[in-house]
């Protein structure tokens, strides 16, 4: 098996932005589906991923390509959903790193907003190529809808007012653009896709401007990633959430961004306590344009080929962890290698610690948060020591590990938890043995609450 340029794997798009831009809402247009509305408070709290086929998309990117004429190459494309609140940063970054292109929603009536920066940041960072969906053109005042028209073609029969308007508001976004030192265009006026950020105008309510949407990151995808599209048989996948599910147990939510699994595969995953070696019991997929934190209809399928998001069942999943790689066994690996290498991740992050003997303890819901809590650790100055680490749910020997600092270095007896459950014995053990607690689900919210304490404690 042979890399083609005639056998493309479905690119990987990530969708990304501050909070309420429409990022769910434009999937929800495209899928005809209402996730949105299903979601708590109305924002996404989960990473998510959807597969649209080309046979789907064809309906929307055709209106548009009779004049391009391009020639369909890929397969489908795999759109990942990431959350747009601050708190979330360690989700945009997972999505940033694992897509080959990325949409980068803009609210037309806010222009560049805080997370919109700080995903501009992470795209740069992991040199990912991406477009700006410029939407919610529908309140533009006086705007009148044409349903899933190409932008151009509604754009044209629009009022002159409404027409000004948009052409104020599209400036002066590229001009927020360009203070970030980015050179930005409306798609149909760029010349220089290398250079220059494309902006697409579009509307999740009306499903205005997405064949445009839709068609341009089909463009890009097969004009300037063919090479690194290309499909090859090794496993490349990724581990994105680990949900217990009833009837099926804990299960993963994976993401395979190359290669093939199959129904029985052997897989290596990294787990909290050390590598975890399983057994494929059900490779579940959503159904096509559905999207897979939903509880659907999963499929069950013998192989799932690249890219794809899959919900994985097998034994032994309960300590696994999310944003690490997953390995599948082959006749001739030494499982041992395979072990070590899905740790080295978690190791590099627990064992850069094992050396502090004094210092605090730090306990969060993921992999992602873990490093960012001990990033910004690192950060203060005087930096604080980290003398133990641990993901998940806060249980009493946790707090006991803390404790033992109570002797050697009572001012690091400091317990800091992020977006974690705290069970009620570890919150009696915390209060009786005096070790104290900072609790948030949201990462500002912690990081200040401990400022203030330093800044107590110097006093
Ligand atoms: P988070 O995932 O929480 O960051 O939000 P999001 O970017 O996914 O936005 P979401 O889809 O939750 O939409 C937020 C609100 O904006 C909802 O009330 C949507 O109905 C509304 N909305 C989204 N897109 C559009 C649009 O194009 N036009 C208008 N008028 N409203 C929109
Ligand atoms: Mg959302
Ligand atoms: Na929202």
């Amino acid at each position: 098996a042979e890399r083609s340029p005639d056998r493309l794997r479905s690119p990987i798009c990530c969708v990304l932005g501050h909070v309420d831009t429409g990022k769910t809402s434009l999937l929800d247009k495209i899928r005809r589906t209402n996730v949105q509305g299903g979601e708590a408070g109305g924002i996404t709290q989960q990473i998510g991923a959807t597969y649209f086929p080309m046979s789907r998309l064809r309906t929307q990117t055709d209106k548009i390509n009779k004049d391009l004429l391009l020639d369909y190459k890929i397969p489908g494309l795999l759109v990942v959903d990431t959350p747009g609140h601050e708190s979330f940063s360690n989700l945009r970054t997972r999505g940033s790193n694992l897509c080959d292109i990325a949409v980068l929603v803009v609210d037309i009536m806010h222009g560049l907003e805080p997370q919109t920066l700080e995903s501009l940041q992470l795209l740069r960072r992991s040199k990912t190529p991406f477009v700006v969906a410029l939407n919610k053109v529908d309140r533009i005042y006086g705007w009148e809808p044409h349903k899933f028209s190409p932008l151009r073609d509604t754009l044209a029969k629009q009022k002159s007012y409404s027409v000004s308007e948009f052409e104020t508001r599209t400036r002066s976004t590229i001009a927020a653009f360009q203070e970030q030192g980015l050179n930005a265009a409306l798609y149909y006026e760029n010349d220089d896709f290398k250079r220059t950020v494309s902006l697409v105008p579009t509307s999740a309510i009306t499903g205005e401007g997405i064949p445009d949407l839709l068609m341009l990151i089909t463009q890009l995808t097969q004009q300037m990633m063919g090479h690194r599209i290309m499909f090859t048989p090794w496993v490349q996948c990724s581990v994105l959430e680990v949900k217990a599910i009833d009837g099926l147990g804990t299960t993963i939510d994976v993401c395979l961004t190359n290669g093939e699994i199959h129904e029985g595969d052997e897989i290596v995953v990294c787990g909290m306590n050390g590598a975890i070696v399983t057994t494929v019991r059900a490779l579940l997929t959503p159904p096509p344009e559905r999207e897979i934190r939903v509880k659907a209809d999963y499929q069950r399928n013998k192989v799932v080929t690249a890219a794809m998001g899959i919900k994985i069942s097998a034994n032994d999943l309960e300590k696994a962890v999310a944003g690490t790689q997953l390995l599948v066994v082959h006749p001739d690996d030494e499982i041992e290698d395979l072990k070590a290498e899905v740790q080295r991740d978690l190791e590099s992050i627990m064992g850069g610690f094992a050396t502090d003997t004094t210092g605090v303890h730090v306990q969060a819901s993921t992999l992602g948060s873990l490093e960012a809590l001990l990033e910004y650790l690192r950060s203060i100055k005087p930096p604080v020591p980290v003398a133990s680490v641990a993901i998940g749910p806060v249980h009493r020997r946790d707090v006991m590990q803390c404790a033992a600092m109570l002797e050697r270095a009572p001012e690091y007896a400091i317990m800091l938890c992020f977006d974690v459950k705290v069970t009620p014995e570890a919150e009696a053990e915390a209060v009786s043995a005096g070790v104290r607690f900072f609790t948030a689900d949201i990462i500002y919210h912690l990081t200040d609450a401990f400022e203030r304490h330093l800044a107590e404690a110097k006093a």
